[in-house]
């Protein structure tokens, strides 16, 4: 058992921040067993947070691709459709060389915990082995992470230097990839398999039903990615005949906590199925602006009862920090709000009702992850995971003596970053 004296701030609903004012947590295996106002707790504490620190839920980074980390902030002057031929395939092929990929690995986790990202969902390439040592390495540094090898056969959507040869190979390296990650040592459980096709350009119907059958056969999770661009979103309406998300439903693909990254481009009746069948969005705002064509509409997903959690899309989106990305994620909700062509007419510029603000964001970055995810974590009360980021605002807060709690938090989603982030917790161990 460990105690930690704080003050937290978090988000218990996407409308709701709170504030626990001085308390102690106590931590058992990883998990939260009491939270106490501190003046009531006369037991030893072993951390205690100085008064400028506030501790948060610690951030849920549901879209990564490992691979890109070498790219990131780079290569942003093409479509999709070239970005991946041009610069990622090429990136990602080099992970063919486990020694260069774990050095990639060993940049890229750390650099992440630093960043407050205590739960992380990648994609691997498409290789065995430096999958595997993804897996490791985030055990190693302490990081709670899902990890898939990515599933890509389609002899059109991929090089050939950086493909699965058949379908039925690459189904038998994504069974290979899950159960090396199931076999590792891993004392407080932080590493899980996620079944990864690619998305649906890069692999055959063959490949989309094979791993289909795998997610029900296992229960692991599924993550791809779901109507992000026109390019994309018209191919599948062109090859299937649907949208994306009809798609993979009819594979098996689209299940509870199937992580969709992007969505850009999902309709109202997409939205109906996804939240249907209990799968969710990573909304990955900064790589939006980039790709996406158009600004996801997080307020109406989430009116749908769609399940919404936050993406760096390393590289694809250029920052690593996830509160960078949910900053950015309330000023794109204002550009869809706004409208953006000054041409238009005021009241036909932009779509009413878009907005969300800081606490959704926040909310976007913690519980929304840790709902998409279905797993207890991304809001600090008992029974969760003690998964926790120390702040300080001494840099956040421009107010002499201090400003209000409220704009404090306010400041806090849209100021900080790696500078202002201190000690980091996942499972209750400090792993920074
Ligand atoms: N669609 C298929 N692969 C990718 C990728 O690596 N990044 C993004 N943003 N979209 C993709
Ligand atoms: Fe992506």
């Amino acid at each position: 058992m460990f105690h930690l004296r704080a003050t937290v701030f978090q988000t218990p609903s996407r409308s709701t921040f709170d504030h626990l004012d001085d308390v102690v947590i106590s931590v058992e295996d990883g998990t939260i067993a009491a939270i106490v106002p501190a003046g009531d707790f006369d037991e030893a504490v072993d951390v205690t947070l100085d008064e400028n620190t506030v501790l948060i839920p610690g951030l849920i980074d549901l879209h990564i691709h490992a691979p890109q980390w070498p790219q990131l902030g780079t290569g942003y002057d093409v479509p999709l459709d070239e970005w991946l031929f041009e610069y990622t395939f090429p990136t990602e092929a080099k992970c063919a060389d486990t020694t260069y990929a774990q050095e990639v690995w060993d940049s890229m986790v750390p650099s992440l915990l630093a960043n407050g990202t205590t739960t992380a969902v990648y994609y691997g390439s498409i290789h065995v082995d430096a999958t595997t040592a993804l897996a490791q390495t985030c055990i190693r540094h302490g990081q709670r992470a899902w990890v898939g090898r990515t599933a890509m056969d389609h002899p059109e959507g991929t090089p050939d230097y950086y493909r699965d040869t058949t379908a039925a190979e690459g189904l038998a390296a994504s069974r290979a990839s899950i159960d090396a990650i199931v076999a590792l040592e891993d004392p407080h459980a932080l590493v899980q398999p996620i079944i990864t096709p690619r998305f649906i350009p890069a692999c055959t119907d063959e490949l989309l039903t094979g791993l289909g059958q795998l997610a029900a056969e296992t229960g692991h999770l599924v993550q791809t990615h779901c109507s992000e661009n026109d390019w994309e979103h018209g191919y599948v309406l062109e090859r299937h005949g649907t949208s994306d998300t009809n798609s993979l439903d009819g594979f098996g693909l689209l299940r509870d906590s199937t992580v969709l990254a992007h969505g850009c481009l999902l309709s109202d009746d997409d939205f109906a199925v996804i939240a249907e069948r209990g799968a969710g969005v990573a909304h990955c705002p900064l790589s939006n602006v980039y790709f996406g064509d158009a600004v996801f509409p997080t307020r109406r997903a989430l009116d749908a009862g769609v399940k919404v959690g936050l993406g760096t899309d390393i590289a694809g989106g250029p920052s690593a920090s996830l509160l960078a990305n949910a900053a950015r994620a309330v000023d794109v909700s204002r550009h869809l709000e706004n409208g953006v062509d000054q041409r238009a007419e005021a009241d036909v510029r932009g779509v009413d009702e878009s907005r969300i603000d800081a606490t959704t964001a926040f909310y976007l970055a913690t519980l929304g992850g840790a709902d998409v995810l279905g797993e207890p974590l991304g809001l600090l009360e008992p029974g969760r995971r003690f998964d926790a980021v120390a702040i300080s605002l001494s840099d956040i807060d421009t107010v002499p003596g201090g400003d209000t709690i409220d704009r404090r938090f306010e400041k806090l989603v849209r100021l900080a970053g790696r500078r202002d982030i201190g000690a980091v917790w996942v499972h209750g161990r400090q792993v920074r």
